[in-house]
């Protein structure tokens, strides 16, 4: 059985703190037993999230010190559009913050009330903007996407079937525009091939809508097509990026998760789309040189870009999360198959069997699994869906805990530690009970909503 290997040294480190388990019980308690309300102080691994916490190189702390300051026309801002015009081949692009940002933009110039916006599968921030703007998600991943355990190479695939069927219903005048999401996270971080990119892209022609690409993910995607997909065997990472950037109009990304602390942007094909959304970056983020993110930010951004580029920086992670996915697959622990990006997925569903899905198992299993290590996983299941208007809860597809795996941070001694806490947590299973809310926000609940032992 091979082990990963990191191919790159550890040359900064952050000291760690195990609080003892006593603490633990407090610290979970005082964040009702929701993981985001967790202060990192007590945390020993945070694998909340990949998203502005993965390693930086030497090369990207080399290019913060050079940054050009200015509000207006900086050289720094100027490299980054270069390095994005070089990379996907779009002419225009426009910076903002964060991918919601993005996220929030696109949904005010695209989304009319009553639009639908077809998609793999949603993401929450993506959802609520949206619905925000009185849209509607459709959700079109193929079955085998919802299968946890699946030997499917790319279960993030649309189908192309319920594709067609869905412009027929709405009608293609109703369309906002098709959006596909790399590494698709909430299945899984589970990536999707350039071949069902190619399909959409027909049918988009066929009807004259727009493909939109969430590439928040995309780095993990990448490395996906390359080891999964014979047409790509022989591509390099630049030329695999440029092809699936060939068949979109707009590709959009958090480069939180995309090689830099912060930020985000949109990578625009049309002239006329790129006017519309323009105006809207003052308004929100910040001038067009900078849109909300700083200088340094973006120095790190151009480099971590370039860096993307190369597969054995971008294999460490889904290499990491391959490990981990099959060692605890071994001891009988289940977890989303294949291993996806992102992280290792649990499946809360089937490891607490036992509590309900109106007791959000999920969220009950990331509470457990912090006690009983230290690790702090996220809830992506029914807590991370919102009520119907009517107050009724909307269960999700799958409970699932993600432990996401930020790139270059953790060894393999600590990714193993993990291992071993959650394969006894599995055997002591029947020790975890249900939760249920005692404070429960109205959007996005998931992030500050507190829970109870029922
Ligand atoms: N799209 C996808 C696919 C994402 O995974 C995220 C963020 C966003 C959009 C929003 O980007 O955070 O920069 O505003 N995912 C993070 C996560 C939050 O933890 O999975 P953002």
């Amino acid at each position: 059985e091979p082990v990963p290997l990191e191919m790159h040294k550890v040359r900064i480190v952050q000291k760690l703190n195990l609080p003892p388990i006593e603490r633990r019980l407090e610290a979970i308690t005082e964040a009702g037993n929701n993981t985001f309300l967790l202060r990192n102080e007590d945390v020993f691994m945070d694998m909340l999230t990949d998203s502005g916490v993965n390693a930086m190189s030497d090369q990207q702390l080399a290019a913060m010190m050079i940054a050009d300051d200015s509000y207006a026309g900086s050289a720094t801002y100027t490299r980054l559009e270069n390095k994005l015009k070089e990379i996907f081949g779009m002419p225009y692009f426009l910076p903002a913050h964060q991918g919601r940002a993005c996220e929030n933009i696109l949904g005010q110039v695209l989304v009319a009330e009553g639009a639908v916006v077809p998609m793999n599968y949603h993401f929450t921030t993506t959802k609520a903007h949206i619905v925000l703007n009185g849209g509607i998600v459709e959700e079109l991943v193929a079955d085998a996407g919802l299968e946890v355990t699946s030997d499917m190479p790319f279960k993030g695939d649309m189908d192309i079937d319920k594709l067609r069927q869905c412009i027929d219903e709405y009608g293609a005048d109703r369309i906002a525009f098709v959006r596909m999401e790399a590494g698709t996270n909430l299945i899984g971080g589970q990536p999707i091939s350039v071949a069902n990119l190619e399909e959409i892209r027909k049918v988009c022609d066929e009807h004259d809508l727009m493909l939109v690409l969430d590439a928040s993910l995309l780095q993990d995607n990448l490395h996906f097509n390359k080891t999964r997909e014979a047409t790509c065997k022989d591509l390099s990472i630049r030329e695999i990026t440029r092809r699936i950037a060939d068949l979109c109009d707009v590709l959009y990304f958090s480069a939180r998760k995309l090689g830099s602390a912060r930020g985000g942007g949109m990578c625009i094909r049309s002239k006329e789309l790129y006017d519309k959304m323009r105006g809207l970056i003052p308004l929100y983020e910040g001038f067009l040189t900078y849109g909300g993110m700083s200088v340094r930010e973006m120095e790190a951004m151009t480099v971590g870009l370039e860096e993307t580029m190369d597969e054995d920086v971008i294999s460490q992670g889904p290499l990491f999360i391959e490990y981990m996915v099959n060692e605890l697959a071994k001891a009988g622990v289940p977890v989303i198959t294949p291993p996806g990006g992102l992280g290792c997925h649990i499946n809360a569903m089937q490891f607490v069997d036992h509590i309900p899905q109106s007791q959000y198992p999920a969220g009950a299993l990331a509470s457990a699994l912090y006690l009983v290590s230290g690790a702090r996983g996220m809830e992506r299941g029914t807590i991370s869906e919102q009520r119907e208007p009517d107050g009724s809860e909307t269960f999700a597809n799958m409970e699932l805990v993600r432990l996401a795996m930020p790139r270059r941070v953790f060894t393999l001694s600590q990714v193993k530690y993990v291992i071993d806490r959650v394969i006894w947590l599995y055997a002591n299973r029947h020790l975890i009970g249900g939760l249920e809310f005692t404070e429960e926000p109205e959007i996005l609940r998931f992030f500050y909503g507190r829970l109870a032992p029922v």
